[in-house]
């Protein structure tokens, strides 16, 4: 199995198959649960400022822009953002997108404005080699009050797996680090999970404030995975966290 020092590098070597690995029932639901939570807090997207942070081939970039959204795409993996960057010159939205090819941890190297909603989807935070950096830069370039959604691998699905799969080494380095191992068939790379309280303190340290955390893709039905998904926050393999920047409030 190839192993790769970046997670980047991993996506820039399956950048051509990337939408398809994101077809099946789960992604489906994952994705229509973070589509109707974006929609709950922020119903209109028309002229909001968005920055989607390992913006992939687009996916939520492209949604947002058929919204009417402006949108600056970071990423890394080059191969991604050129596929990105053909999908949204097809449907003539390009003069609406930025694209950066960067990585977050660099991001502010190029940007110097705010955003009203940031886009981490795809488990972004779980991927960044410097996670208090990346904090840091999104809650600068964060508008007061601007919401951030995000998804993050879970810790107890990662320990799930070193239980029923691993070595008592396997658990010691995921005590130790909180990353294992993640990938598919074509490859693998280091990835770091959370538990829910941790999300809470880790992004407090930097203005976030988490307004709900809930389990992604729960079950087969979205309404479904929306009502009973906070209750598996214990459970399942992805966390999808929506945070709101609260610097200048007094209450923080
Ligand atoms: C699973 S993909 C998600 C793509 C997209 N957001 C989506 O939901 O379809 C994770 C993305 O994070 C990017 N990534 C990895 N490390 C990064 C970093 N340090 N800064 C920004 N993006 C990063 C990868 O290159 C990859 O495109």
């Amino acid at each position: 199995m190839k192993r790769f020092s970046c997670s980047s590098e991993y996506y820039n070597s399956i950048a051509k198959v990337y939408d398809s690995m994101y077809e099946d029932e789960y992604w489906q639901v994952a994705r229509k649960q973070i589509e109707m939570a974006i929609l709950k807090y922020k119903p209109q997207l028309d002229g909001a400022k968005i920055l989607d942070v390992g913006a992939g081939t687009g996916y939520w970039s492209f949604w947002a822009l058929q919204r009417g959204a402006q949108v600056t795409l970071v990423e890394p993996a080059e191969n991604m953002l050129k596929i990105a960057k053909e999908k949204i010159a097809q449907v003539g939205l390009l003069e609406k997108a930025r694209f950066i090819n960067s990585t977050a941890e660099q991001m502010d190297e190029y940007i110097d404005e705010q955003f009203d909603v940031i886009f981490a989807l795809g488990d972004v935070l779980s991927y960044v080699s410097d996670l208090d950096k990346v904090l840091s830069v999104l809650s600068k370039i964060s508008s007061p009050n601007a919401l951030m959604f995000a998804t993050v691998d879970n810790y107890y699905s990662y320990l799930k797996d070193v239980i029923i799969h691993g070595t008592w080494e396997d658990y010691r380095t995921l005590e130790r680090k909180k990353r294992l191992p993640i990938g598919s068939e074509h490859g693998v790379f280091e990835a770091r999970c959370f538990t829910a309280e941790e999300i809470k303190l880790l992004v407090k340290q930097h203005s976030f404030q988490a307004i709900e955390i809930e389990a992604l893709a729960a079950f087969d039905k979205v309404e479904k995975a929306l009502r009973y998904g906070k209750y598996l926050v214990n459970e399942l393999e992805h966390l999808f966290i929506i945070l709101r920047n609260s610097k200048g409030n007094c209450s923080t």
